[in-house]
């Protein structure tokens, strides 16, 4: 590997639009570090991108596991040398109602979803700012910018929480070099849409302006631009990716 290719962490970087932040970087020259909960689909993922000419490799982490995220961070660092990428992808879906959610599920929820975001923030930060340069980008949802509908309050909380968690980053390490933006998609066609009735699909493509739901590569090269050099005047920002879903 030249020394010059910059490197990312790609946490929920095995399936879905994590997978397509992986191919949008290994098309622009970048390596991934795919950190997933599900090493075989991590694995996947980084044999198809190095079929393809890129590099990436897989490493099994649970974002809601603070040791998990320091050991990923250490990895990378020992195995590159830098981490110049980070995208707080990995995320799971609740719809179960404020009425009916227990308490462990809230935690759940908030400790993928949030906490994870936080710690591997925490450890990607000491490698960028002692190199001067680094991108992090969040992906929130048009959940916690307009409350949500089929979605429940552990979600939406969790992504809303993102936009200020991001900001408040974006602000501490802004003389540094360094960029924190999130990026808001609308209901995109992945696995994690699955549990929706077809009712719940019918309903949702209809309330799209556009008409359709996004694709994985829409949100992903949303995510490629804010991680590169031309992105560099824009930090704390929320680009919504939604088709006209929620106009912020
Ligand atoms: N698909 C949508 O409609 C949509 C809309 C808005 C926001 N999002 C957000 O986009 C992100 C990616 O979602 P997706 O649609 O690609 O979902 P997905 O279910 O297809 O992929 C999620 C990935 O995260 C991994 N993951 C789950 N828990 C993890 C954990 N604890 N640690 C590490 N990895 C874990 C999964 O194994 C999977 O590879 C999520 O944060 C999601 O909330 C998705």
């Amino acid at each position: 590997m030249e020394n010059n290719r910059r490197v990312a962490i790609v946490t929920g970087g095995a399936k879905g639009i994590g997978r397509a932040i992986v191919a949008a970087f290994a098309g622009r020259g970048v390596v991934s570090v795919i950190a997933d909960i599900d090493l075989d689909a991590a694995e996947a993922a980084a044999r198809e991108v190095r079929r393809s000419g890129g590099e990436a490799i897989a490493v099994r982490a649970d974002v809601a596991c603070v040791d998990d995220i320091v050991r990923l961070v250490g990895e990378t660092v020992a195995r590159y040398g830098r981490i110049d990428i980070l995208v707080n992808n990995a995320g799971i879906l609740s719809n179960t109602p404020y009425d009916r959610i227990a308490e462990t599920e809230w935690d759940h929820v908030l400790d993928i979803n949030l906490k994870g975001a936080l710690f591997a923030s925490r450890e990607a930060l000491k490698p960028m700012l002692a190199q001067g340069w680094g991108r992090i980008v969040f992906i929130s949802s048009l959940a916690g910018r307009s409350g949500g509908v089929s979605v429940g309050p552990a979600y939406v909380a969790s992504k809303a929480a993102l936009v200020g968690l991001a900001r408040h980053l974006a602000k501490k390490v802004a003389r540094s070099g360094v960029t924190v933006n999130t990026v808001a998609p609308g209901t995109t066609e992945t696995d994690i849409i699955k549990g929706f009735t077809d009712d719940e699909m019918v309903a949702i493509n209809d309330a799209i302006p556009v008409g359709r739901l996004g694709k994985p590569e829409e949100i992903a090269e949303t995510v490629a631009f804010l991680a590169s050099d031309s992105a560099a005047f824009i930090t704390g920002a929320v680009i919504d990716v939604n088709g006209g879903m929620y106009m912020g």
